[in-house]
């Protein structure tokens, strides 16, 4: 695992963002591995300044988001869909036909999951997975005691996870329950991760992570497993490594 501290959430945006432009400059054909929450905010507003001033192209770009809240149709402001236009996907040039986000409101939520593996399989799976962590070291909506071998899964949110995302609600009972999520066996078989961590919220959980012992009960830990990680946090998530 590759760690790269930087001063503070702007610089952790404007280095994933450059790392992340590299490739897409750089590349034939390039799948995204994209995630939401406030984390990589920064690093899409970096993004879309790029492509303002400089025109880089996505028509070449695919996607594929980790996560969606099921019951929130998708126009609902705080579905995940409308986090990724909102946030990247409109300002850019990327062909909406290769975004791909879980559908939350699926009439059958289990064969979405498992469809959705299959779409990124048989799409030649996922070039760069950008992450963030969840304090309780959940990636995607991986809670703690996710197996490391699960696939794309419905999973019901922690209680610490509604209360951390109840922010962006009128009230924590507006939360959903469950979601979507990529597993971790999907999120490991990318080619390559590049996570984001802030904050002093953060600063337990990538304590625990650089630590190194591996365990589901803390999700993020697998990811030691994995050959081509880089880790790109601020001081302040740093302040106990
Ligand atoms: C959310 C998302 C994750 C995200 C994490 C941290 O619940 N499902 O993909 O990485 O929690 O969120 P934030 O970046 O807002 O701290």
């Amino acid at each position: 695992m590759k760690l790269i501290e930087v001063k503070d959430y702007q610089e952790m945006s404007q280095v994933a963002a450059d790392y992340l432009l590299s490739k897409v400059k750089t590349s034939g054909n390039l799948t995204l591995g994209l995630a939401t929450g406030g984390t990589p905010k920064g690093l899409y507003e970096a993004l879309i300044e790029d492509h303002e001033q400089n025109g880089t192209s996505y028509r070449h770009v695919s996607s594929f988001n980790l996560d969606e809240y099921i019951g929130l149709p998708r126009q609902h402001p705080n579905s995940y869909y409308q986090y990724m236009n909102e946030n990247l996907f409109r300002h850019i040039d990327i062909d909406s036909e290769n975004t791909h986000i879980p559908s939350g409101d699926a009439a059958d939520a289990e064969k979405e999951s498992n469809a959705y593996d299959e779409k990124i399989r048989s799409h030649g799976g996922i070039d760069i997975q950008v992450l963030g962590i969840g304090s309780n070291g959940h990636i995607g909506f991986n809670e703690p005691g996710t197996s490391f071998d699960s696939s794309t899964h419905v999973v019901e949110l922690a209680q610490s996870t509604r209360e951390a995302n109840a922010r962006y609600f009128d009230s924590i009972n507006e939360v959903p329950t469950h979601a979507i999520t990529m597993g971790i066996a999907s999120i490991m078989k990318s080619r390559e991760i590049l996570l984001l961590v802030s904050g002093e919220a953060k600063q337990e959980a990538l304590k625990k992570l650089v630590e190194g012992s591996i365990s589901e009960s803390f999700p993020a830990s697998i990811l030691n497993n994995h050959d081509h990680v880089t880790v790109i946090a601020d001081e302040e998530a740093f302040a106990l490594v």
